[in-house]
């Protein structure tokens, strides 16, 4: 019997556990005949470099880097694409030729790819609102103003926090920062949860009429039962409410295309991580 050994790929994070990662990646290896193998490995951030370093030099040839290793991971790449470097995070690491690895960021393509591809969304000229202004909304905020919003706001508890991080991408498009209170009465069409309550159960104080008649809502986090935002959009006639699964299958994608040159189907994945 002939054994050919697999080309092994992984994902860093802390917690892992419940991580869909090892189950997606399988699926698009078999689908497209790609002989790899891809494991989820817990690791915090104190162990990150020495992990990270263990890994490539082992045979590793691509690595995911998922909360709370990002930054991390940034920091750790050699070379990083555009998107990484202005999302200052790096969610897929690529072993080069030469040895050396290439940072990239694949979280605001799979977004993008999600609300577009898969739910059918037209946003250019839309009206959207991110709620949260920490790692995950930096990711996904420079493709969101590719897509020629009319305008994007960023919303958090910490007022500060949106209003530096709306300037600093101020010159991609029409963005602005905002406490939640200072909402009032403006509507959106897309509303991006962003924050990190919504996987404690728990919502940012939204005014009722946020939601734009026919809107969108879409939660970067997910799990197997609605999350409290996806319950939130229901409740608030949103056309679209939606977890954060079509997202993390087409960023998963993006990964296997940048490490394998072929960008596998997402469409019966996403189908099969739905809950019945
Ligand atoms: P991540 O990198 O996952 O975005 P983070 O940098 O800790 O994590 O940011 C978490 C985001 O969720 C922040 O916008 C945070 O608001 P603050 O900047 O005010 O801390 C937001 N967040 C966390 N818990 C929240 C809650 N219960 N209600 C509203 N916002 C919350």
């Amino acid at each position: 019997m002939a054994f050919t050994a697999s080309d092994r790929y992984a994902v860093f994070g802390h917690p892992i556990g419940h991580s869909r990662s090892p189950l997606i990646h399988s699926q698009f290896a078999e689908q497209t005949g790609q002989n790899i193998l891809y494991f989820a490995q817990d690791v915090d951030l104190p162990q990150f470099e020495h992990e990270a370093r263990t890994f490539f030099l082992s045979g590793g040839m691509g690595l995911n880097c998922t909360l709370p290793l990002k930054e991390a991971a940034f920091r750790f790449a050699d070379t990083c694409s555009a998107r990484a470097e202005r999302a200052r995070a790096v969610n897929t690491l690529v072993l080069q030729p030469d040895g050396t690895l290439f940072g990239d960021n694949t979280d605001g393509a799979g977004l993008l790819r999600d609300l577009t591809a898969n739910l059918g969304l037209k946003l250019a000229g839309k009206r959207m609102l991110i709620l949260g202004a920490g790692g995950a909304s930096r990711g996904i905020i420079a493709p969101l103003l590719e897509a020629a919003l009319e305008r994007l706001v960023i919303a958090n508890r910490t007022e500060s926090r949106a209003l530096l991080l709306a300037d600093e991408f101020a010159t991609l498009g029409n963005v602005s920062g905002s406490g939640f209170e200072a909402l009032g009465n403006a509507q959106y069409d897309v509303i991006v949860n962003a924050t990190a309550a919504s996987l404690k159960g728990e919502l940012p104080p939204l005014p009722d009429d946020l939601l734009a008649p026919g809107g969108c809502c879409y939660d970067l986090a997910y799990a197997r039962t609605p999350t409290a935002f996806v319950r939130w959009g229901n409740a608030h006639g949103a056309a679209v409410s939606a977890d954060g699964i079509g997202m993390l299958v087409e960023q998963a994608a993006e990964a296997f295309l940048l490490w394998r040159g072929v960008r596998p189907e997402t469409a019966p994945v996403i189908r099969m991580l739905q809950p019945d």
